[in-house]
């Protein structure tokens, strides 16, 4: 669906989100939202806290899990996933903390296979995710599920593209200064949640959500599994959506 303005969007999918999870709190259940980092979904966070703030939606009977995080990153640290996700919208709502899910970039290698199986039967445990939000990368990576990722993969340690390493540059203060790796939920992972959102803003996203929605579903371009799925949808504003 493609909106004049991203926060015509997020508005939108705000107010989506904010119903499913009254209406799941109301019948004594938990919503399972899947949340993405980036810059992408920042505005689609500060919705969601105004309406915590402004309307009184509560997240206290909500579950989260996210995408991915950077291998070798600490939760401490300013860059990993864990920090962005306290800044921009856990800390700022009242989610109970033991309800968060955000891989650990700790994990020592020789437990990594275990901790991956773990996160996954965490997402089947809680229900599974109701609702995924996703970016997309200029790889046409969503979460880190770098080109060639199919359908089959699940929750793993991946290696960076070094197109991806070389858009995160800025934010680590060099290149040099990027993991290579990092901890993603698979493409099997996400298409099992019930409804996924593919948010992209600006014309530097443009060309890459074309291709995508081109595509038929090829681990080339892995955003393009998505076309498979029964209920996904893209979120464009008007200068990422394709000219067609
Ligand atoms: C990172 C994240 C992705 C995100 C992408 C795009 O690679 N792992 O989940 O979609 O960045 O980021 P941005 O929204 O800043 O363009």
């Amino acid at each position: 669906m493609v909106h004049s303005t991203s926060q015509q969007a997020v508005e939108q999918l705000a107010g989506e989100i904010a119903a499913g999870i009254r209406k799941r709190t109301r019948q004594g259940g938990r919503y399972v939202l899947g949340l993405a980092t980036g810059s992408t979904p920042i505005p689609l966070y500060e919705e969601l806290v105004r309406l915590h703030r402004e309307e009184g939606l509560s997240f206290e009977k909500v579950t989260t899990f996210n995408l991915d995080e950077y291998y070798g990153l600490s939760p401490e640290s300013e860059q990993s996933y864990h920090h962005f996700m306290q800044k921009h919208l856990f800390s700022k709502v009242d989610i109970a903390p033991e309800r968060i899910h955000i891989p650990d970039g700790m994990v020592p290698r020789n437990e990594v296979e275990r901790y991956c199986a773990e996160y996954e039967e965490a997402i089947t445990q809680a229900g599974g995710i109701d609702l995924q939000i996703l970016g997309i990368g200029r790889t046409g990576h969503i979460g880190f599920n770098e080109p060639p990722s199919d359908d089959s993969t699940r929750t793993r340690l991946v290696t960076l593209d070094p197109v991806t390493r070389q858009d995160a540059a800025s934010d680590f203060g060099g290149l040099d200064f990027v993991p290579k790796e990092a901890i993603t939920m698979g493409i099997a992972t996400i298409l099992e949640a019930r409804t996924a959102v593919l948010l992209a803003w600006g014309e530097r996203k443009q060309e890459i959500v074309s291709r995508s929605l081109a595509s038929s579903p090829s681990s080339s371009i892995p955003a393009s599994f998505l076309n498979l799925h029964q209920d996904a949808a893209y979120l464009l504003d008007e200068a990422a959506a394709p000219e067609f």
